[in-house]
């Protein structure tokens, strides 16, 4: 099985540095594995863009055409970001404009499930339920009851081959679907306010048991949540043996807006078990 490339924030559109980060993880990636038979397969978890503004989606549309061209298989799926501007005025509308940029010619529906070689990856939108002029202001997210429980059925529906061998099971969406366990007081008010998966304890009560492999974004904040965290091991509390938060992997700080490290997880199967190395673009 060839590995996954975890790979969230990239936010085209954002400044010129971030654009220019932004194409050079893509560039980095093409130079690191594209001559390679066993090239890694992209998941890329949300924020592909800044505003959900045309002129963004076509910088990145090109951008993840770059990667195809090259042989790469790549999976999005949207954010809070590339619904609307800076992250927190969602209109479904430009959800329109992700689905033309990056799947012009297939039918795009959540959970959209995707299976290549022994993955089998459920995306989600976690902006489905979020969208409108009060509920699309601010950074939440919102799955709406309706694409867990269809989450779940696949979930359910997938578990003999997951049993015996056969598929690997990832859900892979934009929000972070519980809060990191080590969260200051004032970070979990902002979290509640406007920042959080509304309905993520919904949705982790479902998928519990039921995937080897879970992948986020969104906290810009790279974790494997394998090691302990504010007292917690959560891949053993929710009984998922890969839990990812990817960092930005254009790898600029929000706060200078200096470049930093590309973050991306490379995530290996091998004789059944799966391994995420963090590595830097
Ligand atoms: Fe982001």
């Amino acid at each position: 099985m060839r590995p996954l490339l975890h790979i969230s924030d990239l936010h085209f559109g954002r400044n010129d540095t971030t654009t220019r980060e932004a194409k050079a993880a893509i560039a980095a990636i093409i130079a690191r594995w594209g001559g390679d038979a066993n090239k890694p397969i992209i998941v890329a978890t949300g924020d592909i863009v800044q505003d959900g503004e045309p002129a963004q989606y076509e910088i990145a549309r090109v951008e993840i055409e770059r990667l195809r061209a090259a042989g790469f298989e790549v999976f999005l799926v949207p954010g809070n970001h590339d619904y609307g501007r800076m992250g927190s005025h969602a209109e479904a509308r430009r959800f329109t404009y992700f689905k033309e940029a990056f799947y012009p010619t297939r039918l795009v529906a959540y959970p959209d499930v995707y299976r290549i070689e022994g993955w089998t990856i459920v995306g989600l939108n976690s902006m489905k339920a979020e969208c409108g002029f009060v509920d699309g202001l601010l950074a939440d997210g919102e799955l709406g009851p309706d694409q867990i429980s269809d989450a779940n059925l696949v979930l359910r529906q997938l578990q003999e081959e997951r049993k015996s061998g056969r598929t690997k099971l990832v859900v892979a969406l934009h929000h972070h679907p519980f809060l990191f366990p080590d969260e200051s007081p004032i970070k979990k008010l902002g979290e509640l306010v406007g920042h959080r998966l509304k309905d993520g304890a919904d949705l982790m009560h479902k998928i519990t048991g039921l995937t080897d492999v879970l992948l986020f974004g969104h906290d810009h904040r790279e974790w494997d949540f394998s090691k302990e965290l504010g007292g917690k091991v959560l891949t053993t509390d929710y009984d998922i043996p890969v839990i990812l938060s990817c960092g930005t992997t254009s790898g600029v700080n929000d706060i200078t807006q200096e470049p930093g490290p590309r973050k991306a997880w490379l995530i290996e199967e091998a004789g059944g078990q799966v391994r995420p190395r963090e590595i830097t673009l």
